[in-house]
């Protein structure tokens, strides 16, 4: 069922947009080249939400962990990514948490996100949910 989300104009090209359709679809909005592509909302490492992320060409990275997606299928690209955190040694304690989490970041599945067919009719955004 086609669903009218947005105005297109609400998504500045390389821009995200959280949306909700149909029965309750938390969906990302992605506007790049010229075309609007419409993935889940949560991150598939860590359920992140994806429109606080960072599109890059048909790449869009989760602010959480740096995993990044394909928004044209909703394939995941990469594992979790450590942050920079610069030449600054941390505190011991926050040391350990970086190692632990590194840790445990390796054993989590990452899934793949969903997509949706988008339309574009008359300045509206359309997906099909
Ligand atoms: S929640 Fe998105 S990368 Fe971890």
């Amino acid at each position: 069922m086609w669903t009218e989300v947005a105005k297109l104009d609400e998504i500045a090209p390389g821009g995200l947009k959280y949306v909700r359709a149909g029965d309750d679809e938390e969906i990302t909005l992605c506007n790049y080249d010229n075309a609007v592509y419409a993935v889940g909302r949560r991150c598939g490492h860590m359920n992140g939400p994806l429109d606080q992320g960072a599109l890059d060409g048909w790449v869009l990275t989760c602010a959480f962990h740096n995993v990044q997606f394909d928004i044209r299928n909703g394939k995941a690209l990469s594992y979790a990514i450590e942050h920079d955190m610069g030449d600054e040694p941390l505190p011991e304690p926050v040391q350990r948490w970086f190692s632990l989490e590194h840790r445990m970041q390796w054993r989590i599945r990452i899934h793949d996100l969903k997509t949706w067919p988008v339309k574009i009719e008359d300045g509206a955004v359309f997906v099909d949910v």
